[in-house]
Parts: structure tokens; C-alpha cells; sequence
């Protein structure tokens, strides 16, 4: 699976608070995939603060662990950051650009090129097989006949050959998040972030995920921010970044990449 090499993607007017553009970059130099400055969130009334004041840069080629306690605050994080949710305060960088500032149709097509995602609570469309499922972000494109044999190719890689054409109520709850998991990657996206995605899985298929977000990190140089409860797979990652109340406590890089149990 190769990367895409042309960003088409071009800036509105409001967006204009970018990066440098990649060939004006030095030599040796990262990219930013992710940053964030001063990110606050509240919900309610009155407004209680739950993320208060995260700044974060996340490096292009990054694999970075996201973990915390039930409620720090890492999913709201996660959804602000891929721009699924809007923050109280600061401002989201993706790739350079200011994706809060984008209009909703720019929003979207950015999320589409660019951005995969799995959420802790995934959602397959339960009228569509698997197959079908993995190919809903392709259908926009009109690349779905085009990446039918790589849907058929990722849903193999997650041991779900015999799933290809089942729909989602016939399928296991750890065969539905394995294949939200294949949808989250159809793409090729640049960004991945993912929300507990070993969270219904067995050790056997729990590695397998693991080992395959290793690996498109390696070969294909995907961005990786992965929330996750279980400290081995956090270390699996390059860095790890621990949340406690809202708040960043703790960053840091992992020298090397743990062995699983
Ligand atoms: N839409 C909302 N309205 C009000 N409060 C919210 C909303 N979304 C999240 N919260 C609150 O924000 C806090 C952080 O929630 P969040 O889902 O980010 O936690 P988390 O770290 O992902 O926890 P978990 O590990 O249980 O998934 C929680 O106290 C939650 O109740
Ligand atoms: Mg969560």
C-alpha cells in the first residue's frame, strides 16, 4: 500500500495559519501531524472544564499511546483533535492546517483524505456486510471497486476471511471492532487516531492490532495517536502521553519497543 504523494488539499482563506509547505522544508526537518495549543473544553451549565489547557505537537511518523484514568479526559481529547468535536478554547492543527477554521464540507474532506479513525464505541452500518463496511469511505471517491481486493486484503490481515460477506449481527463484537479497525485504515490515512481499539479483544487478536499499527507506522510512516488501558501496548508505542484530570501529567519516548507478555 503506498502513500499518497500529492496533497491536493488546498487551503480556504481562514485556514491560512499553516506549516511550511513540505519542499521548503529543511532537510532532516518533521513535520507536524498533530498540535495544539492551549486546548480547552467544557461541557455543561455552567461550563465544567474537562480538558484544561492541553498543548501537544505530534511529529508526522509518530506512534504515541494515550493513556489516563475512566474520565481524564482522553477521548474528549481525541475527538476535538481529529476534529470530530470542537474545543471552548485553542486551536487544532492537522497537517499544518487549522481544522477548526475549515467549513464543514472542507472538514469532511479532509477527514476523508487524510484522517482514519476508531472509536470506542464503533459504529458499522448494520445493513452493509463487512466487506461493504470497510469500503464505506472509498464510496464518496468512487474508488470502491478499485480497493475491494485491499478491503478483502485488511479484513484477511485481521483474521476475518470468514466475515467478508456477514453483516454486522452476525459477527462477534471483537470481529466488529477488528473490522472498524480495517475501515479505519482503507484510506491509507496519513493520521490514525484510534480510541481503545483492542478494547473487546482477546491477547491473540488484541497483538494482531497492535502489530499491524506497528507496522503501517514503519512501512507507510503513519501519525498514531492510540488511547489504550493496558500498559504493555502503550509501550509499544514510541512515546507515551499519560492524562490525569484533564490535564497532560506526564510525556515521554519509549527507547525501545516492549515485548508483548
Ligand atoms: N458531552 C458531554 N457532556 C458532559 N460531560 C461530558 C461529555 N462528554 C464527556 N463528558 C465528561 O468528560 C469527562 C471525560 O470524558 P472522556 O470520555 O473524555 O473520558 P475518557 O478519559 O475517555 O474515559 P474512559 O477511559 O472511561 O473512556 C467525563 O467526566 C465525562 O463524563
Ligand atoms: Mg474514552
Amino acid at each position: 500500500m503506498a502513500k499518497r504523494s500529492g496533497d491536493t488539499f488546498r487551503q480556504s482563506g481562514q485556514s491560512g495559519q499553516s506549516v511550511q509547505p513540505a519542499e521548503s522544508r529543511r532537510p532532516g526537518e518533521s513535520a507536524e501531524a498533530i498540535s495544539c495549543r492551549n486546548l480547552i473544553k467544557s461541557f455543561g451549565d455552567p461550563p465544567m472544564p474537562i480538558l484544561k489547557g492541553i498543548d501537544l505537537t505530534i511529529a508526522a511518523g509518530e506512534f504515541v499511546s494515550l493513556t489516563g484514568r475512566s474520565g481524564s479526559g482522553k477521548s474528549t481529547l481525541l475527538y476535538i483533535l481529529s476534529s470530530l468535536d470542537e474545543p471552548t478554547e485553542g486551536e487544532v492543527f492537522l497537517q499544518g492546517r487549522s481544522v477548526h477554521s475549515l467549513d464543514s464540507k472542507e472538514q469532511h474532506r479532509f477527514r476523508n483524505e487524510h484522517v482514519g479513525f476508531v472509536f470506542q464505541f464503533h459504529y458499522l452500518l448494520p445493513e452493509l456486510t463487512a466487506v461493504e463496511n470497510v469500503l464505506m469511505p472509498t464510496r464518496k471517491l468512487g474508488l470502491h471497486e478499485k480497493k475491494r481486493e485491499q478491503a478483502e486484503h485488511l479484513l484477511a490481515e485481521f483474521g476475518l476471511d470468514h466475515c467478508i460477506n456477514k453483516l454486522p449481527s452476525q459477527m462477534s463484537g471483537g470481529e466488529v471492532q477488528r473490522c472498524a479497525i480495517a475501515r479505519s485504515l482503507i484510506m491509507d490515512p496519513d493520521i490514525l487516531f484510534t480510541d481503545e481499539p483492542t478494547g473487546n479483544l482477546d491477547t491473540v487478536n488484541g497483538d494482531r492490532v497492535i502489530e499491524m499499527f506497528g507496522r503501517i507506522n514503519k512501512e507507510q510512516k503513519t501519525t498514531i495517536l492510540m488511547v489504550t488501558h493496558d500498559p504493555d501496548y502503550a509501550r509499544a508505542a514510541g512515546r507515551q502521553v499519560h492524562m490525569v484530570d484533564g490535564r497532560i501529567e506526564s510525556d515521554t519516548r519509549t527507547t525501545k519497543t516492549a515485548k508483548r507478555r
